[in-house]
């Protein structure tokens, strides 16, 4: 296993991953494609790792995005993380992080917002590991498979 920089040609194996959570663990719900991740892989405000497995496998990505292009915001990120299925739940993502966070901060990011789904209890608790704190429930705010769907904001400060 070995985490390193997204490159381009890492932009399918992302998408893949991303791709087996539509309405499960995220409110898109159409399929993204590798130009959909060019953008976040290029930008240099946008710090992009990925975990590869010993077979140079892509097995899970994280990135930081800007929050908002309005000015005022310009310390604010928004953080994803995505693990393949099959490696989920063996402490594995934590790594991403390990490498994310300072790559962030150095870029001069102070406030990182996650968007979580409400019932995805090991997310939570992942990002409070990790230093984030409950900001609040958005309730009903997604409709999934006729569904409505709670979400949480959380945060982390510098
Ligand atoms: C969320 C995700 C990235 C976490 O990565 P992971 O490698 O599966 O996480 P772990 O194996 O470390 O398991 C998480 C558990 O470890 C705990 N944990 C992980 N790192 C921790 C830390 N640094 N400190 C404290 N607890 C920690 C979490 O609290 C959680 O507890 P649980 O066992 O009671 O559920 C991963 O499970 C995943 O990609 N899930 C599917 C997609 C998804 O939900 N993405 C997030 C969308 S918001």
């Amino acid at each position: 296993m070995n985490i390193r920089f997204a490159k381009p040609a890492d932009a399918q194996a992302i998408a893949d991953i991303f791709n087996q959570y539509l309405g499960i663990a995220t409110m898109m719900l159409e399929p993204l494609s590798a130009t959909d991740y060019q953008p976040i892989i290029e930008a240099v405000n946008s710090p992009c790792v990925v975990m590869c497995n010993d077979a140079e496998i892509v097995i899970g990505f994280a990135y930081v995005k800007p929050y908002s292009n309005r000015g005022g915001y310009i310390l604010a990120g928004e953080i994803t993380i995505f693990m393949a299925p099959e490696t989920v739940g063996k402490r594995l993502g934590g790594h991403l992080y390990d490498e994310l966070l300072p790559e962030a901060y150095a870029l001069g990011y102070r406030h990182l917002t996650a968007k979580i789904w409400a019932n995805n209890g090991s997310s939570i608790r992942f990002h409070e590991g990790f230093g984030f704190r409950m900001v609040g429930t958005q309730v009903a705010i997604g409709l999934v498979g006729g569904k409505r769907i709670d979400t949480v904001i959380m945060e982390r400060v510098w």
